[in-house]
């Protein structure tokens, strides 16, 4: 019998706001921040520490983490705030900061992994695992995430072995949980059933997986489904369907949590959000970034 609860990691703040090139105020990553925890979601991604040229969007990474209330909040065992570190420099800023958990990632493929951190795959696992090992001796826990789990924008399709070789890296180092990152948002629900299963014989514990897809192809919602079918319970989603990566061409936002929340709860399956709410979150932060709202449900809910 599948499970009747699910867990939400919020990316919005993160990968949500990454890829908006409009300078965001601080105030109102902080406000955002914020109204998702009065929404019910207790796992949010705050932030990344990465390089400032990288990614400009988040350079103000530090003033979040210094932050009354997000320091509050860090400090508050309800709350899951990992951050998104690349290396050790990453690392040591967050500890600084205090984060209870960070978020490393790699990718399952050479050329993502070249545009987006500049090294081979086999050198950004060997990256992670040094973020690793030092946040374990630190006490803090780790999350990583395995990209272009399907293909890659500039080397094409992705092997599922390449898949698995990062996801046992990954969890062999002491990461607590990977999330599957459909970076482009290219597969589908049968893509996700291959890659779940060939994962599964090959001794990888469905419960130490989680779902990170974007929505390009029109798929996320039904590949969240279908994971959900496959064992999986953790999802990563954005408020309004915000997301993307800009050493990713073409691809759209995350899985608005909107929709998976809409999604679940007619199943009878918890999420522990506030839907009203949460939908007044993704239309206050729409308008706030200028931009529509990518919620199918988000929108269809405002007018009812
Ligand atoms: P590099 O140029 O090879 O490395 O970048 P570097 O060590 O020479 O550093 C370059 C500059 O960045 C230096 O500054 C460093 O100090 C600084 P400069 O001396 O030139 O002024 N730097 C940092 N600053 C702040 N925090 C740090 C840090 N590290 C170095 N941690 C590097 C390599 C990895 C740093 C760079 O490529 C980078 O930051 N990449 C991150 C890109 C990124 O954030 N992408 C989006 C997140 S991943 C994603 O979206 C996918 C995901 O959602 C899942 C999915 O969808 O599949 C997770
Ligand atoms: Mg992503």
């Amino acid at each position: 019998k599948s499970p009747n609860i699910v867990k939400i990691c919020e990316v919005g703040p993160r990968d949500g706001l990454q890829n908006i090139q409009s300078t965001i105020q601080t105030d109102v990553k902080l406000d955002l921040i914020t109204r998702l925890q009065k929404v019910g979601l207790t796992t949010i991604e705050l932030t990344s520490i990465v390089s400032p040229r990288a990614i400009p969007q988040l350079a103000d990474c530090q003033d979040v983490l210094r932050d009354t209330h997000v320091k509050d909040s860090i400090a508050d065992s309800r709350f899951q705030l990992p951050v998104l570190v690349p290396n050790v420099k990453g690392l040591e800023i967050a500890l600084q900061h205090h984060v209870r958990e960070v978020a490393v990632f790699v990718s399952a493929t050479e050329g993502f992994s070249r545009a987006n951190i500049n090294c081979s795959v086999q050198e950004g696992i060997g990256r992670a695992k040094e973020v690793i090992s030092l946040a374990l001796k630190a006490g803090i826990q780790v999350r990583g995430y395995v990209s272009a789990i399907f293909e890659d924008p500039y080397t094409g399709p992705t092997p599922q072995s390449a898949v698995l070789h990062a996801v046992q890296q990954l969890l062999q180092a002491g990461c607590y949980e990977i999330s599957l990152g459909d970076t482009l948002g290219v597969g589908s629900p049968y893509n996700v059933r291959s890659l779940i299963t060939y994962l599964k014989s090959h001794a990888i514990p469905v419960d130490r997986l989680a779902g990170h897809f974007h929505d390009t192809y029109g798929q996320a919602v039904a590949n969240v489904w279908e994971a959900y079918r496959c064992g999986l319970t953790t999802f990563d989603s954005s408020v309004a369907g915000l997301g993307g990566c800009p050493f990713a061409p073409g691809a759209k936002g995350n899985v608005a949590t909107e929709d998976l929340v809409y999604m679940f709860h007619n199943a009878g399956i918890n999420t522990g959000v506030d839907i009203e709410k949460l939908v007044e979150t993704g239309n206050w932060i729409s308008g706030q970034l200028g931009k529509s709202n990518s919620s199918r449900a988000g929108v269809a809910l405002a007018v009812k």
